[in-house]
């Protein structure tokens, strides 16, 4: 074996010295080195390696390597899908919360000059068919002098149909409709009193009742 090996080296030796000797043309003419005798190694290569079309361990490992990230890379990919998925299901609002986010009311069952409360979004609505003159007397109100100067007509679409969120604007509690020293709703928590139209006359409520997004749509009025 170790023979074979030095007179390989002594081959390849005097191979590179007579090539120093040859002209350049000569020199391209043997670039392919088809004249070159290739030592055999087979006996001393490991019997793996020896069939040049099975892979080598080497190879195989870094197979194996590849096999095994691309299924975790993979399997990353199913799990981020899940977990996306999984988040956006989870944040989106469900379907009976979608039901709820409109609610629709039926006019005609509110007489004129009377109030109806409903719940939207778990929130008290407070809904006043009002009346000609209370149309009158709500319009009257300078409302630039008042504390949240909104005109009424930029706060509510149809002025005949009040509709307001029953919460307090101080800190949340629910007004008592009818009460108070302006005949509109009065909060006991602290003392804040609105006028009949929800806004704010006295006591600490720094806004007028908000008025949700509503609407009339033939003989229904629809909240939200
Ligand atoms: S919560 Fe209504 S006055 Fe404070």
């Amino acid at each position: 074996m170790l023979s074979n090996v030095r007179a390989t080296s002594f081959a390849v030796g005097n191979f590179k010295n007579s090539a120093k000797l040859v002209t350049p043309g000569l020199c391209q003419a043997r670039s392919s080195h088809t004249d070159l005798k290739v030592p055999d190694f087979s006996d001393v290569r490991h019997p793996a390696t020896l069939d040049p079309t099975t892979p080598t361990s080497e190879e195989r490992r870094k197979l194996f390597k590849y096999m095994v990230l691309g299924s975790a890379a993979s399997a990353g990919a199913v799990l981020a899908k899940g977990i996306v998925r999984g988040s956006v299901n989870h944040f989106a609002p469900s379907k009976s919360a979608l039901e709820v986010a409109s609610i629709e009311v039926e006019t005609s069952k509110i007489p004129e000059g009377k109030s109806l409360v409903v719940t939207w979004l778990g929130k008290p609505i407070f809904i006043r068919h009002k009346t000609d003159a209370e149309i009158e007397e709500q319009k009257a109100v300078d409302v630039s002098s008042l504390r949240d100067p909104v005109p009424d007509v930029d706060r509510f679409p149809d002025l005949r149909w009040q509709v307001l969120i029953g919460v307090c604007t101080h800190l949340g509690c629910i007004p008592i409709e009818g009460k108070g020293d302006f005949g509109g709703y009065y909060c006991p928590c602290h003392g804040s009193h609105y006028d009949f139209a929800g806004r704010i006359r006295k006591g600490p409520a720094p806004k007028n009742l908000e008025v949700p997004p509503h609407r009339i749509s033939g003989d229904l009025l629809i909240i939200g």
